[in-house]
């Protein structure tokens, strides 16, 4: 099945036996199963086998991969993807632009197994001028997070294979909808499912998907030790939300796009960030490897720092909070969020103005998302 429209509704065939005619998924409670019938050996994962089993096939498919994993947290599927190839003395190579918990547990858990972090621009030069001969891992995040950089996955993949080093890509900001890294030859994609995968900001979860069987027995065996197993109910909630991912993906996708090409327009606004806009340094790449161009965007006002709350509390619709990927449409000031542990020489270098806003587009109407932050910016000039 081709369609993500219909392979999102219909993920596993109605006819399989564990579904029992049912047209959804079941819940299944239990966390002793028979051993004699070989269910539990089989799983060597957590304790809510039928269902996590369910959801990660059903994950896999999604993401073209062979099997998958499904956790308890986003951070809980990185964790383990690095851990399960990383050991003492080896060495990762990130790329620079990281979600904060992923940066936090490169710079602060990492260094307590002895393992080092090198952090890459998002080109391949870049990254081949930092392999060493102790590299395991290249660990990457496209769109990144918060100024939506993009690397080649193709071209990253090919040098890491060359190098036998295991590929692992964040695939949280595209989706599967918009992005399959599988595809391009990465080894590995993993997933907050708190986002997109999830999308009602009411469900944290992660994932982790391979096509390689090889990979499978050092991931779970990490997995089992690190806990971050995902309950029965939680399963089936996600299940259920998947069935509007490919829907809510594409208007997503929309909003964010004609809301990029509206703020770029707009005399308050100095900079947009959306790699759907022609003049995004990553613009021919992601058309090449993202079929969408993604929900999330940032941008920087031009107007004095002082008046900046002014903007965001005479915002109506879009909350200021700190999540993504949702049906709401939610915006965040990553200067005062993520990026508050940096001291304002770390973040200008990174690019992170005090006026840089990142905005996750959920699927309001768009007229009424423009409405707002026009309301919202035309707020900030009244006397
Ligand atoms: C890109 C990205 N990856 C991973 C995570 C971590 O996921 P979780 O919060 O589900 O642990 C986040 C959370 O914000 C994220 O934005």
């Amino acid at each position: 099945m081709e369609n993500f429209e219909t392979l999102c509704v219909h993920p596993i065939s109605g006819k399989e036996e564990e579904s029992r005619g049912s047209v959804t998924g079941l819940i299944y409670p239990a966390t002793a199963y028979d051993y004699i019938n070989g269910e539990e050996l089989q799983y060597p994962g957590f304790y809510s086998t039928y269902n996590q089993k369910r959801l990660a096939r059903i994950i896999a498919n999604l993401e073209k991969g062979e099997w998958g994993i499904v956790f308890s947290s986003g951070m809980a599927a990185i964790s383990t993807a690095v851990l399960s190839f990383a050991q003492q003395n080896d060495h990762i190579i990130f790329s620079k632009d990281l979600y904060g918990g992923t940066w936090s547990f490169a710079e602060k858990e990492l260094p307590k197994r002895n393992i080092s972090s090198s952090y890459a621009d998002n080109t391949p030069e870049s990254f081949a001028a930092l392999i060493r001969k102790n590299t395991r891992v290249i660990y990457i995040e496209t769109p990144s997070n918060p100024l939506l950089k993009i690397v080649p996955l193709k071209a990253i993949a090919e040098l890491a294979r060359k190098n036998g080093i295991v590929t692992i890509v964040d695939n949280t900001f595209a989706s599967p909808i918009n992005q399959l890294p599988l595809n391009e030859g990465i080894d590995i994609s993993v997933h907050s499912g708190t986002k997109y995968l999830g999308g009602h900001n009411d469900l944290p979860y992660g994932a982790l998907v391979s096509n390689l069987v090889a990979h499978r027995e050092p991931i779970f065996t990490t997995a089992k030790m690190y806990g971050g197993s995902l309950s029965p109910d939680q399963c089936y909630l996600a299940e259920r939300s998947l069935k509007t991912l490919a829907l809510r993906v594409e208007r997503q996708n929309q909003n964010a796009l004609t809301l990029a090409k509206w703020l770029a327009a707009h005399k308050a606004v100095k900079k947009v960030y959306y790699p759907g806009l022609p003049d995004h340094p990553g613009y021919d790449i992601a058309g090449q490897q993202m079929k969408g161009f993604g929900g999330i965007l940032s941008f920087e006002l031009d107007i004095p720092a002082n008046k900046l709350p002014v903007f965001l509390k005479n915002l109506r619709i879009v909350r200021p909070a700190l999540s993504l990927g949702g049906v709401e449409s939610l915006i965040c000031s990553p200067a005062v969020t993520s990026h508050r542990y940096l001291t304002p020489e770390e973040r200008k270098s990174v690019g992170v103005t005090d006026s840089l806003f990142r905005f996750s587009t959920g699927i309001e109407h768009i007229d009424d998302l423009v409405g707002d932050l026009d309301d919202a910016i035309a707020a900030v000039y009244l006397p």
